[in-house]
């Protein structure tokens, strides 16, 4: 795996003759080169195999009008319908944070903050929205946002965020902490092992490090307790099409191997890895039309979302499932009926997981010693 600082801006995504050290360099993606600013440049790249920029040359695979990671383990288009259901998510998740681009509250936003660096890892970057975003908000900070597909990676990026492609849930992962480890909406097959991916990302955050994950609840249809009075004041209801997606999402998804919704496992596993400040926020986004102004917004781009994504995350899962093209379009077309009716009130429920890594151990904080 290169260290950040290095590469140029060149697309990857080429197979290598030359070994993993000139592979990771064509999968780096940098505006400009510049020097390493820190510790990092002790590492020897050389020794890293961390880059799998080889398994994105292979060929893409075609299906249902759209266009998939070529190993076939990512269930989410990586062409451009793809990437504007991404774009549209991260609006929708800015949104529920009022603006913000995390729900930590990390220590290079306060205004004394005076450390030489900041290191943050996007890991399944996607279009690299975030990104870019954190990148120019912070440019003290230094970002790498990392992919298994290359095609959504953007080439013209700020000085201080370099792209690479790499699979993350491959070892080891490089000898480098880093102070922010973010990882957004990354279910779609692509992790299966969600309790080695939490360890290895824990393992690699310097002490006070922030760890932040974030997910669609997989159960999506709920009825916002806070909304559940009608006008008329019947009971809201979730309709039939969205319970039967429901049900299907859970017995298919596990019919794979697959686990959608690895929240509540996450935050034990982050405190038996002696993580402090462990939080679960959950947000809920009405599918109908609110009232109210701002949730109003919301509830737009999630159906923008429903709209646009429920054929790219289901047909791939649904035809591995034995189910006709036809008869998943059919459920989805209902599913997007109903989220659409005001009686049936349909919410989705996003959910983030926010950590600390504890700046002394709680090991070494508990001994006789100290
Ligand atoms: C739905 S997109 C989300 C993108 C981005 N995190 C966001 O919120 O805008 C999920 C991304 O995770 C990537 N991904 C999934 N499994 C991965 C893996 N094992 N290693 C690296 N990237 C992975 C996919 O290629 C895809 O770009």
């Amino acid at each position: 795996m290169p260290s950040e600082g290095e590469g140029t801006a060149t697309k990857g995504g080429k197979e290598s003759e030359s070994g993993p050290t000139s592979e990771a360099k064509r999968s780096h993606h940098k505006a400009d080169e510049q020097e390493e600013d820190d510790d990092d440049n002790s590492l020897d790249e050389t020794l890293s195999n961390f880059s799998s920029v080889s398994e994105d040359s292979l060929p893409p695979i075609h299906a249902f009008g759209f266009t998939f990671h070529g190993s076939g383990r990512i269930l989410w288009p990586n062409d451009a319908a793809g990437g504007r259901v991404m774009d549209l998510q991260h609006n929708l998740w800015k949104s529920c944070l009022g603006g913000n681009l995390t729900d930590t509250r990390l220590p290079i936003e306060k205004p004394d903050f005076a450390e030489p660096s900041f290191h943050i890892l996007d890991v399944g970057t996607g279009t690299g929205i975030w990104a870019i975003e954190m990148a120019l908000r912070y440019p003290q900070a230094t970002i790498l946002g990392m992919d298994i597909s290359s095609s959504l990676l953007p080439k013209d990026v700020p000085s201080n965020l370099t792209f690479e492609v790499a699979d993350i849930t491959e070892e080891p992962w490089p000898p480098r902490l880093y102070d922010f480890i973010h990882m957004r909406n990354i279910c779609q097959g692509g992790i299966t092992d969600w309790q080695a991916l939490i360890t290895n990302a824990y393992n690699h955050l310097r002490p006070g490090g922030h760890l932040e994950f974030t997910l669609y609840k997989p159960r999506f249809f709920g009825v916002d307790p806070a909304q559940t009075d009608l006008p008329s004041g019947e009971l809201a209801e979730i309709g039939p099409a969205c319970r039967l997606y429901e049900t299907l999402l859970t017995t298919m998804t596990e019919a794979l191997g697959l686990d959608y919704d690895p929240m509540s496992r996450i935050v034990g596993w982050l405190g038996d890895l002696g993580g402090e400040n462990i939080r679960e926020r959950t947000y809920w986004v009405p599918l109908h039309s609110p009232r109210d102004v701002v949730m109003r917004e919301r509830s737009e781009l999630m159906r923008q979302v429903f709209l646009y994504g429920m054929d790219q995350f289901n047909l791939m899962l649904f035809d591995r499932n034995g189910w006709s093209e036809s008869d998943t379009r059919d459920l989805i077309d209902q599913v997007n009926k109903e989220v659409q009716d005001p009686k049936l009130r349909s919410s989705v429920r996003l959910a983030f997981i926010t950590a600390k890594k504890p700046l002394v151990p709680r090991s070494a904080a508990g001994s006789s010693d100290d």
